[in-house]
């Protein structure tokens, strides 16, 4: 049985907690790379264990751009976190994903610039395969829970990261459409890339807010329109995490995906002599 797993929560937009949650402890976790956004809050939930990092820090202080998304990783990993659910407000890029849907991502179209997106570099090169971003199994159990609490959901979906922290204009919105991605946001890179260099399980459930700026019927985006659907939302958001920790605790064994051995064949550096 999974009695290894310790389930990662990323908290966007509208997830500053989570129901039910025993034993809690905020844990301060220092990195070599910095500090992570906030305490990082470790508890039981249904004999889960799980630790919940808000991305944002509480009271949502940090944007995109400066989020130090190594030490975020790096934090959940040192508290021993084996699979990651991220969760993040996006904007919807297809008409048939409202505000209100919940998508299980499953592919990343990175057009973020200003951030730093690996734990290797000078010294020790490595290069990880990111064919299949996201863990296929923690999708898969993610949907399932989805279905169990009946939240309109689509089971795939590509997400443009875009660097923000301004929200995109027609042309951007318009382009983007026609590369086939079905939503966009402004967080969940290199968080997918830094997860797997970490080899953890990662998987984003993105919660539309709204239409970005393309649709002709729709008001153009707004931090007032995403606040107000991301508290409508909030309740579904923590009851999927309600939902999912038992599944997690109930999965058997190492990611057949991969995910936990992520470097085995990612390490070019010769070793030392
Ligand atoms: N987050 C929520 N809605 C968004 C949008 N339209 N663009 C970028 N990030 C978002």
């Amino acid at each position: 049985m999974g009695s290894d797993a310790v389930l990662g929560v990323i908290g966007g937009s509208g997830l500053y907690d989570i129901d039910g949650l025993e034993n809690t402890r905020w844990v301060k976790v220092d990195t070599p790379f910095g500090d992570p956004s906030d305490e990082l809050l470790t508890g039981e939930l249904g004999g889960q264990r799980l630790v919940f990092l808000p991305r944002h820090g509480r009271g949502h202080r940090i944007p995109p751009s400066d989020l130090n998304f190594r030490a975020n990783i790096h934090a959940l990993k040192q508290l021993g976190v084996t699979e990651i659910l991220s969760v993040s407000a996006v904007g919807s890029l297809k008409a048939n994903l409202p505000p209100g849907t919940f998508v299980v991502i499953d592919q990343f179209i990175d057009r973020t610039f200003a951030r730093e997106k690996s734990f290797f570099g000078a010294g020790l090169v490595a290069h990880v395969g990111l064919g299949h971003p996201v863990c296929g199994r923690l999708g898969d159990l993610i949907e399932a829970a989805l279905v169990e609490l009946d939240v309109p959901h689509q089971r795939r979906g590509t997400y443009m990261v875009m660097e923000g922290p301004q929200f995109s204009t027609i042309a951007e919105s318009t382009l983007y459409r026609t590369w086939g991605c079905d939503v966009i946001g402004m967080t969940n890179m290199p968080e997918a890339k830094l997860a797997r260099e970490a080899e953890m399980c990662y998987a984003t459930v993105a919660m539309v807010t709204d239409y970005d700026c393309w649709h002709e019927d729709h008001d153009h985006v707004s931090v007032d329109a995403v606040i107000r659907v991301v508290i409508a939302n909030a309740g579904r958001a923590r009851a999927l995490v309600t939902a999912l920790a038992p599944r997690i605790a109930g999965r058997d064994g190492a990611c057949a995906q991969g995910c936990h051995n992520a470097l085995d064949a990612a390490i070019m550096t010769a070793p030392s002599h």
